[in-house]
């Protein structure tokens, strides 16, 4: 615990804390096993944030909180493994996985630095996990490493207009001007509690990726339905619809 830096260990207990509030999503994740993703709740049919062959493929899961997305792949016929910082996320998860009588490893470590040796995985995914909640300098470089050559990295996160957007105030929501600079956005701590989350500009993810070994393949701006309801208050539906809120990177590994 002491040699985990600073921000992994604040997180941790961040999400240990916030771990009830995400119960009930997770239950629902389970039972649906028809993927939608993000604030919104997008069908994957828009975003398509899985590849087109699951069966037999060697999948991890950075963040997997309670796991629902794990449990999609699962199903699919993936050899699935997720990993979480936040011990309180996996026992839910583990609890789902024995109601819903699903089996597939689930490690309680930090998507930095993970127990698997180099080429284990085909494909890696994140949605609001490590790709949020860990530093992007180490997670993106540890993914290239799981990765096998060709295998893909899809991960979803709050665009990053949205982030220029949102007050640091809590549960206000984003509103329609700049309020921070673009220029260095990396490390944030919202001061209504104790997290840090790591967001980056377009041109220093592209950056980033490309050093790490990625070919960029997509970059999917959500728009939510007409109806589409969040309960999240950092963004309203009539901004979603005007302006990227969430957007997912799809990239390859060389
Ligand atoms: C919002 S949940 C993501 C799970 C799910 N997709 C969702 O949207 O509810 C964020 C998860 O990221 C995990 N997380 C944060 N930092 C992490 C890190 N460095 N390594 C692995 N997991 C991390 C948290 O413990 C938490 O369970």
């Amino acid at each position: 615990m002491n040699q985990l830096p600073e921000h992994v260990r604040r997180n941790r207990a961040h999400w240990d804390q916030l771990a009830p509030n995400y119960v009930s999503a997770g239950e629902h994740g389970w039972i649906t096993n028809e993927p939608n993703w993000g604030i919104w709740s997008v069908p994957e049919s828009e975003v398509r944030m899985f590849p087109d062959e699951l069966a037999n493929k060697d999948v991890i899961e950075l963040g997997c909180g309670t796991a629902y997305v794990s449990s999609w792949l699962a199903r699919r016929g993936a050899r699935v493994v997720g990993i979480d910082n936040s011990e309180q996320q996996l026992a839910t998860a583990k609890r789902l996985q024995r109601e819903h009588g699903l089996d597939f490893p689930l490690i309680h470590g930090n998507a930095e630095a993970v127990p698997y040796p180099d080429a284990s995985f085909d494909f890696a995914i994140s949605e609001y996990g490590a790709c949020l909640w860990a530093d992007p300098y180490r997670w993106v470089p540890e993914a290239a490493r799981l990765l096998r050559p060709e295998g893909r990295l899809h991960f979803l996160v709050n665009a990053f207009l949205l982030t220029l957007c949102v007050p640091a105030e809590d549960d206000r929501a984003a509103e329609d001007r700049l309020l921070r600079s673009a220029f260095g956005m990396y490390r944030i701590e919202w001061p209504t509690d104790d997290s840090v989350e790591f967001h980056l500009s377009h041109g220093d993810w592209i950056v980033l990726l490309r050093r790490s070994g990625f070919e960029i393949e997509d970059l999917v701006e959500i728009r939510p339905g007409a109806n589409a309801k969040t309960r999240y208050p950092f963004v309203t539906l009539e901004w979603a619809r005007q302006w990227p809120s969430e957007e997912v990177w799809k990239v390859r590994k060389r």
